[in-house]
């Protein structure tokens, strides 16, 4: 039970082996899920601020970010999720992102749970990069080549979510700066069935020209693709890690976002494109849009979605999560952890 004005307020830790026993094996939910939360986000019932982002003069690569949101419908949940980046990890044996969630209760406010979170935020990444693949190629022919450029957890959740929710692929591409990373990627994909049809390129043209979807995961802070011409196949592009892409590509290009006002911020590539031009005209709107039907998605040009990642998502599947462990009657509440509760003691 969630605390209510009522009853004492409980709170309860959640570790990382339930969130993921709770989350395995339930993808088409969890993309259902999604797409309910950024429909109910979309149509105005969410508070989703922008994200603040913690950076440090001596690790300038490393970073926390905090996204504090509330989500209304049948959720009714606030909170925030507060998420640490520090690509250094990965050569040290450790998974790059870390993150706690805690959810808060929508009538008094006391924070109910945390929540283990670096498996939810690649959850709901994943999750709506595999709806937004399913919503942008109703329109063209749906992409049999797949290409992941970059190769690390992140995408590892999206082709589990992509095969979760029945695409299933001719081919599929891989590239990565680093050996290691296509190695252990190509391990994953062997062991998820995949095995024939892996190819580990070794050139990014390469790559993106072989590819009809292409799930940019990469971890690089400024543009690394200039040539236009690499992606005259017109591709569909779901350009998860935001940075890749320069202002030409962007501009030659059609262009969905998540969230208009958080994406176009933090030096992604759409935010390059709208400082070089002075306007936003390159977007052609949300996915919001596209689902809504106020926006198409013409299949003649490249099409970039670029998914700034939104908090009200991180909320919808950690609520999930909990409701998933306490209906499983494997809560574990902190006893006493609210202590002070009688105003004159
Ligand atoms: N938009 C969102 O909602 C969202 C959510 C979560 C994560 N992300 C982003 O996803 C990205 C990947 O996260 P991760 O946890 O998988 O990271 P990771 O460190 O596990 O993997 C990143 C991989 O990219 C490779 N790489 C880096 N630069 C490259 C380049 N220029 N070309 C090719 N490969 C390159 C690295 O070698 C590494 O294997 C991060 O940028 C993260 O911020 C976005």
């Amino acid at each position: 039970m969630t605390s209510t004005s009522n009853s004492t307020p409980t709170f309860a830790v959640i570790s990382g082996g339930q969130v993921q026993h709770a989350l395995q094996g339930r993808e088409k939910q969890i993309v259902k899920l999604a797409e309910d939360t950024y429909r109910l986000h979309s149509a105005g019932d969410s508070v989703n601020p922008p994200s603040y982002f913690l950076r440090f003069a001596d690790r300038p690569t490393s970073r926390i970010i905090a996204l504090p949101a509330s989500i209304g419908g049948q959720i009714k949940v606030d909170g925030i999720k507060w998420i640490s980046s520090f690509p250094e990890n990965v050569a040290a044996g450790l998974p790059r992102a870390s993150a706690v969630l805690i959810l808060n209760d929508h009538d008094t406010g006391y924070p109910f749970a945390c929540l283990e979170s670096s498996i939810i935020s690649a959850t709901r990444t994943a999750a709506m990069a595999a709806m937004a693949a399913d919503w942008f190629s109703r329109g063209r022919q749906r992409p049999k080549r797949v290409g992941f450029f970059g190769v690390g957890l992140i995408a590892r959740y999206i082709h589990t979510f992509l095969k979760g929710t029945d695409w299933s692929f001719d081919e599929i591409g891989v590239f990565d700066l680093l050996a290691d990373s296509a190695d252990g990627f190509r391990g994953y994909l062997e062991r998820s069935g995949a095995a024939k049809q892996v190819t580990v390129y070794d050139s990014a043209e390469k790559l993106i020209r072989s590819s009809d979807l292409i799930v940019f995961a990469t971890i690089a802070g400024e543009p690394h693709v200039h040539d236009m011409s690499w992606f005259k196949h017109n591709p569909l592009v779901l350009h998860v890690s935001l940075r890749d892409l320069s202002p030409e590509i962007i501009l030659g290009s059609t262009n969905f976002v998540d969230d208009v006002e958080h994406c176009l911020k933090a030096n992604t590539s759409p935010h390059l494109a709208e400082q070089r031009t002075g306007n936003r005209d390159f977007l052609q709107g949300t996915l919001g849009d596209l689902m809504a039907g106020t926006a198409t998605a013409p299949a003649d040009r490249p099409l970039i979605f670029s998914p700034f990642g939104l908090g009200v998502l991180d909320l919808a599947v950690g609520k999930y999560v909990y409701d998933e462990v306490t209906r499983a009657g494997e809560l574990n509440v902190i006893e006493d952890f609210f202590h002070e509760l009688k105003r004159y003691g």
